[in-house]
């Protein structure tokens, strides 16, 4: 049993106490490269975007997000995100998955939450209107070995009450260890 801490900026962070608990830690680089809003069920929203861009010549890339929701969205809907590897010139995917409720998601979880609570989304429920992620980063700590070092991800947001699927996006993501 070691610990292995690759990153400074690792022990500034709540990811501190994951390293502390964790056997193994590599702290993984997320570069996202390009995405698209894949699928929208205009019952639940319109006008959705999703872009990729670099901050300046030199820095990082960052991702915005801009829709508009016809519904309340809580904990009544669901987000999948399912990774992908890139793999012989296609996407296959992969056995990382991540399933949230909502507003667990944005107001608990470290990762993905913490992301977006940066952006600027972070009071839950979320209301009907305009909804805005502005300038993620997707500069986080991933307490684990990261499996590939490239694929996608795939966002899914799932209606629970119907099951159907309101929203999807992806981004290509390059995983760099630091
Ligand atoms: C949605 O997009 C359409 C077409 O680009 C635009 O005309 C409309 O004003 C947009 N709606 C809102 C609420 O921004
Ligand atoms: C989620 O629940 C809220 C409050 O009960 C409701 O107004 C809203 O329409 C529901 N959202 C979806 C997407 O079903």
């Amino acid at each position: 049993m070691y610990y292995i801490v690759n990153s400074i900026s690792c022990l500034k962070s709540l990811v501190l106490v994951l390293c502390l608990l964790t056997v193994a830690i590599h702290c993984m680089k997320i570069i996202p490269e390009r995405g698209s809003i894949t699928y929208v069920d205009d019952k639940y929203f319109y006008n959705a975007s999703l872009s990729v861009r670099r901050n300046g010549k030199r820095g990082e890339y960052i991702v915005n997000v801009d829709l508009f929701g016809k519904h309340t969205i809580g904990n009544n809907v669901t987000i999948d995100i399912i990774f992908y590897e890139y793999l012989h010139n296609e996407f296959r995917r992969s056995f990382v998955e991540m399933h949230f409720k909502t507003c667990d998601m944005i107001q608990k979880d470290p990762f993905v939450g913490l992301i977006i609570r940066k952006s600027g989304l972070v009071t839950c429920p979320i209301p009907a209107g305009k909804i805005s992620l502005k300038s993620m980063s997707l500069d986080v700590e991933l307490p684990s070995v990261w499996p590939f070092e490239k694929g996608k991800g795939e966002m899914i947001a799932t209606d629970n009450a119907n099951g159907k699927m309101m929203i999807r996006g992806e981004l290509v993501l390059t995983f760099k260890q630091k």
